[in-house]
């Protein structure tokens, strides 16, 4: 039985597990009754769906909605990022490909480069592209118009959207964490999938380690499995996925050793902050960006660490957590 998962080479992971539709989509269900009905009304109305954007934290399914969204309206996807896009041309070349009803998905929106998101304005309101073709005297501008397409954005930083990009979108979809029951359906959807043995209890157990979030959670599913594979029958319960993620150093809480990490630093280091974000970076040698969209929401939506103005401040479960005598008069409360 153990053997031949060696030999036949799995679809990719990511692929494989992706819901194809809303039905098997589970969680947010908020966003996803607004986005039914976006899709139902265009199609009542036989018209084009509005433009939609997705944020939240990495992992929580945005990706996976774009590609529901158009295959809900039937329609063509087209992806790139916003990255990607690193000249008008680039973003030219990609809209004038676009038929009718197309969905053209810009993953990282955010980080479009500003002058490119001056020509998106137009394309979005009135479907026209205006380009300015030579420069200097001869500067001349076109204008082209497009066929009537859907935007699908995706951001894990809201924020950093420019208010007239944002303004375009008519309502702005904010996915959030998963709760542990929401979790426990997808990690056996997956575990059906991919045809792993795991009761209840081992569901649960990974489940309430995977830090509200899907990808994690298929992560974790994985990673359990060549255990259980391995040290265990194959069978996964509550004790063998514990066994296997303490192997991996995830704790009970879903922290893994970045996290903790990061809550040392700034108690050990910045005596319980405030620190600003640049510093706890370094610090802990990370990226700071990755700090933000990964580590942080999470820590502060558990009620580890609070953002302040002046800076991140560690609560009094930080030092629980890291088994650090609370500060007299903790800072957390203070500030
Ligand atoms: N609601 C869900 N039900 C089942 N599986 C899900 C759900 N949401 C996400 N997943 C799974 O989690 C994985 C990550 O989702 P996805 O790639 O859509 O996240 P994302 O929000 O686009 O992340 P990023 O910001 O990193 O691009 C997907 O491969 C998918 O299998
Ligand atoms: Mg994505």
């Amino acid at each position: 039985m153990a053997d031949n998962s060696y030999q036949e080479p799995e679809p990719p992971f990511d692929l494989s597990l992706r819901p194809p539709g809303f039905g098997e989509f589970h969680g947010q269900e908020k966003v996803k009754e607004r986005l039914m009905l976006m899709v139902e009304a265009a199609r009542q109305r036989k018209d084009v769906l509005e433009h939609i954007l997705l944020s939240g934290p990495p992992g929580l399914g945005k990706t996976t909605l774009a590609n529901i969204i158009a295959s809900a309206a039937k329609s063509n996807i087209h992806t790139t990022s916003g990255p990607q896009v690193e000249k008008a041309g680039d973003l030219a070349g990609i809209l004038t490909n676009l038929q009718k009803g197309d969905v053209l998905f810009i993953d990282e929106i955010h980080r479009l480069h500003p002058a490119i998101e001056e020509y998106l304005y137009p394309a979005m309101e009135d479907y026209r592209l205006d380009i300015i073709i030579d420069s200097g005297p001869s500067a001349r501008s076109i204008q082209l118009n497009l066929p009537k397409f859907t935007l699908v954005g995706a951001t894990t930083r809201a924020g950093m959207l420019t208010a007239p990009l944002r303004s375009r979108f008519g309502l702005v979809n904010r996915l959030d964490y998963y709760s542990l029951e929401e979790l426990c359906v997808i990690i056996m959807r997956s575990a059906g999938l991919l045809e792993i043995r795991i009761d209840e209890g081992g569901t649960r157990e990974v489940a309430s380690r995977s830090r509200g979030t899907p990808r994690v959670a298929n992560n974790l599913l994985r990673w359990v499995r060549d255990y259980a594979q391995v040290r265990a029958d194959g069978l996964i319960d509550a004790g063998t996925a514990g066994k296997a993620l303490a192997m991996i150093e995830i704790d009970q809480d879903g922290l893994d050793e970045m996290d903790k990490r990061l809550l040392e630093t700034v108690i050990y280091k910045f005596n319980g902050g405030p620190v600003g974000l640049s510093s706890l970076a370094v610090a802990v040698g990370e990226d700071a960006s990755s700090l933000e969209e990964v580590n942080e929401p999470f820590l502060i939506m558990q009620g580890f660490l609070k953002r302040t103005p002046r800076g991140r401040v560690a609560m009094p479960s930080a030092y629980q957590k890291i088994g650090a005598e609370p500060p007299q008069g903790a800072q957390g409360k203070l500030l």
